[in-house]
């Protein structure tokens, strides 16, 4: 199976909508984390939320709480609107996040982890899965949390082999991914740098007991990536038109979402830093995109872009 990840600003309701219609190959779709303020879930998150913009077969909300409290009022809201499973995000690795005791700020903390699942399976039914780093400081901390997680029926734990110094760069920590696995009594997701097919065949063989990944970049730089994972062979013409459409429903989605043009063109620039990624000069065409100032100028050079396609 494959999981699209969730990330903050790319894969919002409109790029999920878009890809779905688009693509296959994707099992399962996480929303971006959600967290409170002040007490309540903010109306910052209804669109994100809403059952109407997420019809895919497999939605999941992800959560960003400090404690059991937090999760509660959380796990309410998205129970209410209908969903059925939810994961909690122990791997954000910001410190304006992880300074607040959320996200891998958690990590240090095993008892407080305790703490929030104990409170979770005493009330809800509702399955929950965790994604998490191997630490915030140092890649041990998890050693004192894998006993934690398998004190609780979790659904599956969704592993990002990096401590969250490292950001989203610096080495994978195999060695590390293949102790979780022999202590975790759970289901593992492999989550990290997973660009290519041969990246896939690679952690495939190094790690064969794995039925599940999660991808997020190597998506937003090949949308065609699931499929091809999964053997589907598509041609250089199909990919043209599905790159096409797919850049249009964008365009439609946040031309009509956005409150004005300069917003559009912000959120379109944004998309490309990726999706520049399937044109022949990815860093020419990403700046070609970045340095255009106004729709009409935008619109000339995705032209342009799409015109290289079928030189
Ligand atoms: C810009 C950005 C935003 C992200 N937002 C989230 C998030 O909201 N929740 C989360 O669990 N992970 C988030 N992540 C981490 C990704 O879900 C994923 O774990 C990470 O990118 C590694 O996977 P990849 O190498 O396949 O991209 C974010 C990553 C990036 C780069």
């Amino acid at each position: 199976m494959i999981y699209l990840a969730p990330l903050q600003g790319f894969t919002d309701f409109v790029y999920r909508k878009n890809f779905a219609q688009v693509f296959t190959g994707v099992d399962a779709y996480f929303i971006p984390y959600i967290s409170i303020k002040n007490g309540d879930v903010p109306a910052k998150y209804n669109k994100e939320i809403t059952p109407e913009n997420n019809t895919q077969l497999r939605v999941v909300p992800q959560v960003l709480v400090e404690d059991g409290k937090e999760l509660e009022t959380l796990v309410a809201r998205l129970t209410d609107l209908g969903y059925s499973e939810i994961n909690l995000n122990m791997g954000c690795p910001y410190p304006m996040v992880t300074k607040r005791g959320k996200g891998s700020g958690l990590l240090p903390f095993p008892a407080k982890i305790e703490a929030i699942l104990s409170s979770y399976f005493e009330k809800w039914n509702t399955p929950l899965s965790v994604k998490l780093r191997a630490g915030l400081q140092s890649e041990n901390e998890i050693q004192q949390i894998i006993p934690i997680l398998n004190k609780f029926p979790l659904k599956e734990v969704i592993f990002h082999p990096r401590i969250a110094q490292q950001l989203y760069s610096g080495s994978i920590l195999e060695t590390r991914f293949e102790m979780v696995q022999k202590d975790l009594q759970h289901e593992l997701v492999f989550n990290g740098d997973i660009f290519t097919v041969s990246d896939y065949e690679n952690r495939q063989k190094q790690f064969p007991e794995i039925k599940t990944w999660m991808l997020g970049r190597g998506i937003l730089m090949n949308p065609f990536l699931p499929e091809e994972m999964k053997g589907i062979e598509i041609t250089a013409e199909t990919k043209r038109e599905k790159l096409r459409d797919f850049h249009r429903l964008m365009f439609e989605s946040y031309s009509e979402i956005m409150d004005n043009e300069g917003n559009a063109l912000n959120k379109m620039q944004q998309f490309w830093s990726y999706f520049s990624f399937n044109f022949p000069n990815q860093p020419k065409a990403f700046k070609q995109i970045k340095k255009s100032k106004s729709m009409i100028k935008y619109k000339a050079e995705v032209e342009k872009l799409f015109y290289q396609l079928y030189e």
